[in-house]
């Protein structure tokens, strides 16, 4: 099984969640995990394709998010380091360039979100799936991760990651 795991993130809890999918799935044949800023626009190989990203204003991250996010990083009582790749094109950007050779990998796309019931903080994978339906793309499998009011990963979140990375691969190999 050949994965690409593509992510954005700002103070590191997507990328800890992206990095948990790729180890999991390490066992299972060839992973790439790369920013969004820096991934493959053209998905060819690949039998899955892991999109993870943060939740910003209940939906994917956008240029003023982000910004504001920078802000919160400055912050020395917030305890954040703001990502290499922050700032850069995320996962908004890369779904609207990214292109797909003649066979379609599966998708699945992660979020991390506060640690509310999801009505009140919303939720990046359902944005995601929006944009790959635009493109007749289904998503077929999407998981939220939660952190706290500080923007740092629960306990117990990596280990739900790998565990759902594992849950991928029947998913990966289902043809139609
Ligand atoms: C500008 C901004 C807006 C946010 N809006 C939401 C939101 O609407 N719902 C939510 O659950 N979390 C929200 N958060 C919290 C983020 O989801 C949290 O910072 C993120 O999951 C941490 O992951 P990261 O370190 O990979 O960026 C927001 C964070 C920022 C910086």
């Amino acid at each position: 099984m050949n994965t690409l795991v593509v992510y954005e993130s700002m103070f590191g809890s997507t990328r800890m969640i992206a990095e948990a999918v790729a180890d999991a799935l390490r066992s299972t044949g060839g992973v790439a995990v790369s920013t969004a800023a820096e991934a493959p626009v053209q998905l060819s190989g690949y039998d899955i394709v892991v999109i993870g990203a943060p939740t910003h204003a209940h939906t994917l991250p956008q240029p003023s998010s982000r910004q504001e996010a920078a802000t919160w990083a400055d912050d020395p009582t917030r305890g954040l380091m703001l990502e290499a790749d922050a700032l850069e094109p995320g996962i908004r950007e890369w779904l609207e360039r990214m292109t797909l050779a003649a066979s379609e990998p599966r998708f699945a796309a992660f979020s991390t979100r506060a640690d509310i019931p999801r009505i009140f903080a919303g939720d990046a994978t359902a944005v995601i799936r929006r944009q790959l339906h635009r493109r007749d793309l289904v998503l077929d499998a999407h998981q939220d991760f939660l952190v706290d009011s500080s923007s740092h990963l629960l306990r117990g979140e990596q280990q739900r990651a790998r565990d759902w990375a594992l849950s991928l691969v029947p998913v990966a190999s289902r043809r139609e």
